[in-house]
């Protein structure tokens, strides 16, 4: 196992009816907000409605900026901070999915810093202060509700970028179940598969005695593909939300990476898709997955193997175990499948043209230089091609 040092502020507050409590919760932090959000969704399930009353019935002035768009945009972001300097307001609250959340990140890094929000994402540079942001989740996916992350379009570059720091996980993220009833089967279908990766890119590693955290994943896993097929055929059971919502937000709030050195290449993979061919991060992952999967599970047959038996449930035998390997990737591409997820790009509608461009892109590749991505087996550009192929 590896060193680590672990802190993540970011406060879950669960439950029925808890965005009901936004106002109070506000109001010892600000006077004054941006209320954040997305397109129509939250003004049809009633949501913005509570919000706004909650938020009045607690004397919190509002200052509305709606209209974020999946994969969010980074000019979106300046109209956010130019809003919040007018208005002098120091704390967003972000109601949507990972979208919404990620554009209020950027906002708030954005407002108390004197040069171009976009260095962030492109020089990974830690800020020296921030707003106070805080989330109503509305689709169990991304982990944004209390990740140290945020993923950013930059539409005029074709370039999608994250960037990290613990400063801009959420001061708390509320999370109601019944919030979700609302959303399409591709979206909940989308929300699995991402966090279904997060686990995965930080599973699949080359770290020994890594116990706890294997259980953990494992175990989270074999969560999130039982009750998605429970949502399935009733996408208003509670139960099954609390324990997806639940587990998405572990998936992605550091715990199961602890100690393990971490993957991220098919994050990196599909950043490149969603940048050219703007498609939902979560089906790009179904893609790009088991075909990465694929290619490098020769660099740990052992890993592989586990993963085969503890998390897919393919049964344990010595004589072979490429069998065992195989069939592990085949049926998580089949559970995918039966979500109704895309698991080419032929479906996604991508052809062959943009793949050098997209794979060194992923790699930074330049006459005299390239950053391989990948911390399970390292890929160069050449390789990403591959992968990209064997995803046709
Ligand atoms: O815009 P509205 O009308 O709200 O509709 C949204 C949107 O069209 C809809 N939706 C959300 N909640 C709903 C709902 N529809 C009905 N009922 C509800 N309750 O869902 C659509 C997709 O929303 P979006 O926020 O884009 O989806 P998601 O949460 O999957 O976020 C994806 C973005 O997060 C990034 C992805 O790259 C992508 O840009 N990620 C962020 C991460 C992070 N910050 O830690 C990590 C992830 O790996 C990921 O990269
Ligand atoms: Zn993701």
């Amino acid at each position: 196992m590896n060193n680590f040092d672990y802190e993540n502020r970011t406060r879950i507050i669960f439950g029925k009816d808890k965005q009901k409590m936004i106002g109070q919760l506000i109001k010892p932090y600000a006077d004054k907000i941006l209320f954040h959000y997305g397109g129509e969704s939250i003004k049809q399930s009633g949501l913005y409605e509570e919000v706004v009353a909650s938020l009045s019935a607690a004397g919190v002035e509002v200052i509305e900026l709606g209209g974020v768009k999946p994969n969010p945009r980074l000019s979106m972001v300046y109209e956010g901070i130019r809003l919040c300097r007018e208005h002098r307001i120091h704390f967003v609250l972000a109601v949507g999915g990972g979208s919404v959340i990620d554009s209020a990140k950027a906002i708030a890094l954005g407002v108390p810093y004197d040069g171009d929000v976009w260095d962030y994402y492109l020089t990974k540079k830690q800020p020296d202060q921030v707003l106070d942001l805080a989330a109503i989740l509305t689709l169990p996916a991304t982990g944004s509700e209390s990740s140290d992350s945020s993923v950013l379009s930059n539409e005029e570059h074709q370039l999608k970028m994250g960037f990290s720091s613990d400063k801009i996980r959420p001061l708390f993220s509320i999370m109601n179940p019944e919030l979700f009833y609302t959303l399409p089967e591709n979206q909940v279908a989308n929300g699995v598969c991402d966090m279904m990766s997060h686990i995965l890119e930080r599973y699949f590693t080359n770290t020994t005695h890594t116990d706890v955290t294997d259980g953990l994943c494992e175990s989270t896993l074999k969560v999130i593909m039982k009750n998605a097929e429970i949502l399935r055929k009733d996408s208003r059971n509670y139960d099954a939300w609390a324990e997806i919502a639940f587990a998405g937000t572990i998936a992605h709030n550091g715990l199961l990476g602890l100690g393990r050195a971490q993957d991220w290449a098919c994050h990196k993979m599909e950043h490149e898709l969603s940048a050219i061919y703007d498609v939902a991060h979560g089906a790009g992952l179904a893609v790009m997955t088991p075909s990465w999967m694929r290619y490098v599970n020769q660099t740990n047959r052992n890993m592989f193997l586990q993963f085969a038996v503890n998390v897919m449930g393919v049964e344990a035998s010595f004589r072979e175990p490429e069998a065992i390997v195989k069939e592990g990737i085949d049926k998580l591409e089949r559970f995918f499948v039966s979500l109704g997820l895309p698991v080419t790009l032929s479906e996604l509608g991508i052809d062959e043209s943009n793949f050098e461009r997209m794979a060194k892109k992923a790699t930074w590749f330049t006459e005299d230089k390239e950053t391989p991505i990948g911390g399970f087996q390292k890929l160069n550009w050449r390789d990403i091609v591959e992968i990209y192929r064997l995803a046709k």
